[in-house]
């Protein structure tokens, strides 16, 4: 958990005595710790609209208890029917219109305020002010995420999926594409959303201010898994990501003796769909595999990347995520076969 996400939730944890039981405070203490939360961003791409959000809710909000302190003492002190002998017409005094000068003369500057407030929040985040570290594309399918990343000093691109590795404190150029249907880019701590779609490519950018880890979502409705359609994101040091990307821009070719026969039959029955770098795989209706062991999850991010659920997910995948467009394997990897493969996939650091 980041450093502002601590400090987001501590306020609001010590006015909790005086909520008694009312669960508004734990809420929005939650709301704003949760990884989902837009509350408290993480980002030059995020933060200008997020103090905006903030800044327009306290005018807003101020506006609303002026005009209610207003309109009630109006109501208290010039009492217009006095019951019951209220039948005479309502009569307004000469005065009335200087309310609705100083109305005017307030909220003018108020609302010319907000509209360049709004101006040099959205040219804050439109772009970075400097240049992009990196560029990855970003491809969105049924229902999970494709990262290709494209070579930013050597000659090294290689394709990756579901978790996206990002050096931190440098703006990264993302391209946004589409698959099959239309999906969503969002991750709420580092920016707002943008859409993946099919036949158009879509640029933003995402800069995350401190190493860590941030969940994303795809957001828009793209079919039965849509809602486990997650995407990770993992901020290194300048050094730690230097260091990703030399080793998963290695191919694996070359595995261990012991796993030789998993990895035989994965070209068999998984090479056709999926792609290991430097292999005979090179299937690419499923996500690249290359270096998967590595992930944290697997599933487009909905399952630990352990064991027990890598091999319930090879044995089948459609009972863990139901219409996943990847086959269960059991039956065509009886018993040790499936064991071999698990191994196989395991090795692949
Ligand atoms: Cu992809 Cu919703």
């Amino acid at each position: 958990m980041s450093r502002s996400q601590r400090g987001a939730a501590e306020p609001v944890t010590r006015l909790m005595p005086l909520a008694g039981t009312v669960p508004l405070a734990a809420l929005v203490s939650g709301c704003s710790a949760s990884p989902m939360s837009y509350l408290s961003t993480e980002g030059p791409a995020a933060d200008p609209v997020t103090l905006m959000g903030w800044g327009f809710t306290a005018i807003a909000a101020a506006t609303t208890l002026i005009i209610s302190g207003l309109l009630l003492w109006a109501v208290v002190r010039h009492r217009p029917l006095r019951l019951p002998e209220a039948r005479e017409t309502m009569e307004r005094g000469g005065n009335g219109l200087k309310w609705i000068y100083v109305g005017t003369l307030v909220s003018t500057p108020v609302l010319f305020g907000m509209a360049v407030w709004m101006v040099a929040a959205t040219a804050a985040v439109i772009a970075p002010g400097r240049p992009t570290a990196l560029t990855i594309q970003v491809i969105g399918h049924q229902w999970w995420w494709e990262l290709r990343y494209l070579d930013h000093q050597k000659n090294q691109s290689f394709i990756g999926a579901n978790e996206i590795h990002v050096p931190a404190g440098v703006p990264v150029k993302l391209e946004l594409m589409s698959a099959d249907v239309i999906h969503s880019f969002w991750i709420p701590k580092l920016s707002g959303k943008m859409d993946l779609v099919p036949g158009q490519l879509n640029e933003t950018w995402i800069e995350a201010s401190h190493e860590g880890e941030y969940r994303g979502q795809c957001a828009e409705f793209c079919g039965a898994q849509h809602a486990n359609m997650v995407l990770l994101l993992v901020a290194d040091n300048a050094a730690a990501f230097e260091a990703w990307w030399n080793a998963h821009a290695q191919p694996q070719g070359q595995v261990a003796d012991a796993v030789s026969h998993g990895r035989d039959l994965f070209m068999k029955h998984c090479g056709e769909c999926h792609t290991v770098d430097g292999t005979a795989a090179k299937g690419k209706d499923g996500p690249n595999l290359t270096h998967v062991a590595s992930r944290r999850k697997i599933g487009a991010n909905i399952y630990p990347n352990k064991r027990g659920h890598l091999g319930g997910w090879i044995a089948d995948a459609p009972t863990m995520k139901p219409r996943v467009r990847m086959p269960a394997m059991a039956e065509k990897l009886p018993g040790g076969d499936l064991i071999a493969v698990l191994d196989y996939v395991q090795s692949l650091h």
